[in-house]
């Protein structure tokens, strides 16, 4: 049997079709002109997901490779000879293939009937496997959700429709699976089809198609089931291949390509490649390059095979431009008549996929089409519980949360909502430091603040601050455990720079707590909203021309490297107090330690609140070796080195 490279597909398929052994060329021209269809299977954990894709790839006549070599190998009572293979074999083999792979992503599928070619994501039915689930229906332009007749509608049944509407799929299929072991009642039927309509209305799904199915048995999978002739509608099947693809509304929608990368092989050739998001473009068509705004025509679209005269969605093309205009990896180009918007602060949903909860004012990564920016959540407004459909009030949240925030970028960037055009209003949060994925986002709209809120010219800005002063503004930023000394050394630190006649200012965390930063208290997400404060108050005065001392405990790495972000890079100065926990325990200046040790004080930096050291600050003092008095001179020394 040949194998056969689907340009989509993942992996090299087999396939027991007649034409496809006799005649290759023909196969393949027979299915190239064939729409392709994504969709994704999701229900609860034992509604029959493996069952129902066993037996759509069965009863296609497809199954993969490597299925059919492990049923070759496991099973020498299975004859795979004459085509027929045992389908329980098949089903437990993709089970197992899922179970395998939920760590890593998503399975998919592949499969192929005379009219269509079909993709479907398979993932996994647990609620810690919701980011699976979310990254196959992002793609896809049809779910099929699963039930079990004799369960009725379940929490992530609720939980995957309130995703899939969520994400823009309008195609929802109720598939009620099982139905042999409900007798094949159609009051049954009904009655899960009445529970559901009822949820499906409330969040927002004006149209489903429910088909009483039976996986196992294959009734309205490929064809129709003589055990439920009261059902008239289509089979599973039927519906799959007349379903419409996406394409076609991206293709009617005005031109968006994200620039992905720029092609310069040489001095004469300047284009600019990417996937066509939506809509069209030809030759001549004005264009603007966004964020900047700035426009000219399109002179020619480069392909592999040539020049082409139009490109529409879904094609990966270069174009060049008539006029020089700056245009790199990131910007969108976009029809001239019909730009999309460009701002820098959202509303959004969020999908939360991290252990770690999501902390207000940390500095995340956000990746949008192919632009990678920094931002941060400024304001979880509510958390929605898909059960219930309620919003709750929230600081944080955690695992598999789902919920609506303000977002803010640190740059402008074109988008669209995630309604119109999933590829510009659709975007994943990553981790600064570990480079996970934590969250997948959707835009709602632009706040009207980003576009009436503009930078100020002041005409004594911070060099003239600076020169007035005779100085050369800096942060020398303290980081240690509680009670580790860094208000001791910062302050003399700061008499030594005054009896110099330096302009200096020092921010303790006890002090500060006691004003500015009266609200926030210990959590994680309080001790990051400390820090943002503190760094921004920083830079302002450095921005008065200071030198700004600060004493924080500000355990977290991230936000260290905020603050730092925030300032030039010789303005950063970063001094661990290296002092071990023992001997900050053992000193226990405050009594504090004493109480939280005893269960009184919780939280408490060092007991049960983590305090990540710098990687790499620009000076460490050792408290245990070295003298207070000592160590301000090293520092002094360092600054005065600036
Ligand atoms: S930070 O973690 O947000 O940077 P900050 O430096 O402002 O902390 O405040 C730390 C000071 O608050 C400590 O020196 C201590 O006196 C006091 N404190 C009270 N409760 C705690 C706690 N749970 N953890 C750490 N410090 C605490």
């Amino acid at each position: 049997m040949p194998a056969v490279q689907d340009p989509v597909a993942q992996d090299p398929i087999y396939v027991t079709d007649t034409l496809i052994a006799e005649d290759i060329d023909a196969y393949l021209r027979a299915h190239q002109h064939k729409t392709m269809l994504r969709f994704i299977t999701c229900g609860s954990v034992d509604d029959g997901k493996s069952t129902l894709i066993g037996r759509l790839l069965y009863d296609t006549k497809m199954i993969f490779e490597d299925q059919l070599a492990a049923l070759e190998k496991d099973s020498k009572s299975v004859g795979t000879q004459g085509g027929e293979i045992d389908f329980a074999l098949l089903v437990d083999g993709l089970a197992a293939e899922r179970e395998q792979g939920i760590t890593i992503d998503v399975a998919y599928r592949f499969f192929a009937t005379d009219k269509r070619k079909f993709i479907v994501a398979d993932t996994p039915g647990h609620e810690q496997y919701t980011r699976n689930m979310v990254t196959g229906a992002s793609t896809a332009d049809l779910a099929v959700i699963l039930i079990d007749a004799r369960q009725g509608v379940l929490t992530q049944t609720r939980r995957h429709s309130y995703l899939v509407n969520l994400l823009g799929i309008r195609n929802v299929v109720l598939a009620i699976n099982k139905m042999d072991l409900v007798g094949y009642s159609q009051e049954r039927f009904y009655e899960i089809v009445k529970e559901y309509s009822h949820f499906a209305q409330q969040i927002g799904i004006t149209a489903f198609t429910a088909i009483p199915i039976s996986g196992l048995r294959g009734d309205n999978i490929a064809s129709r089931s003589d055990a439920m002739p009261w059902y008239q509608g289509p089979t599973l099947l039927t519906h799959l291949e007349d379903a419409p693809v996406n394409l076609s509304r991206l293709q009617d929608a005005p031109l968006r390509m994200p620039v992905q990368w720029v092609n310069r092989p040489n001095l004469d050739f300047r284009g600019f490649a990417g996937q066509i998001g939506s809509g069209a473009v030809r030759p001549g068509d004005a264009i603007r390059v966004l964020p900047s705004g700035r426009s000219t025509t399109v002179k020619s679209i480069v392909t592999h095979d040539g020049d082409l005269a139009i490109a529409v969605a879904g094609q990966s093309v270069t174009l060049t431009f008539a006029d020089e205009v700056d245009c790199s990896r990131g910007d969108v180009i976009v029809a001239a008549d019909a730009p999309c918007e460009v701002a820098d602060q959202f509303e959004a949903t969020l999908v939360w996929m991290d252990e770690a909860e999501m902390l207000p004012g940390r500095p995340y990564l956000l990746k949008i089409g192919t632009q990678v920016v920094t931002a941060t959540v400024t304001e979880p407004k509510y958390e929605v519980n898909v059960n219930t459909l309620e919003h709750l009030a929230s600081k944080t949240m955690q695992l598999n949360a789902i919920g609506v925030v303000n977002i803010s970028t640190d740059r402008a960037i074109p988008f669209e909502a995630y309604a119109q055009n999933p590829d510009l209003g659709g975007f994943i949060l990553i981790d600064r430091i570990s480079n996970a994925t934590i969250a997948a986002g959707l835009i709602h709209f632009a706040l009207r603040r980003s576009q009436n809120i503009h930078w100020q010219a002041v005409d004594i800005n911070r060099e003239a601050h600076a020169a007035q002063k005779g100085q050369k503004p800096v942060v020398v930023w303290f980081t240690g455990l509680s009670g580790s000394g860094k208000s001791t050394i910062a302050n003399l630190v700061e008499k030594k720079l005054h009896a110099l006649g330096r302009h200096t200012f020092l921010l303790d965390g006890d002090n500060v707590r006691h004003g500015l930063n009266r609200d926030l208290g210990f959590t994680d997400a309080d001790r990051v909203e400390n820090i943002r404060r503190v760094g921004e108050v920083a830079r302002l005065m450095t921005d008065a021309g200071l030198i700004v001392l600060t004493a924080f405990i500000s355990p977290f790495r991230s936000e260290r490297r905020m603050v730092r972000d925030l300032m030039a890079p010789d303005e950063f100065i970063e001094v661990y107090v290296d002092t071990p926990l023992a001997v900050a325990e053992a000193r226990d200046v405050k009594g504090l330690y004493k109480k939280a040790r005893a269960g009184q004080l919780k939280n408490f930096t060092g007991i049960d609140s983590p305090y990540e050291p710098p990687e790499a600050p620009e000076a460490v003092v050792n408290t245990v070796e070295c003298l207070p008095e000592q160590a301000a001179d090293d520092i002094v020394k360092v600054i005065l080195s600036r």
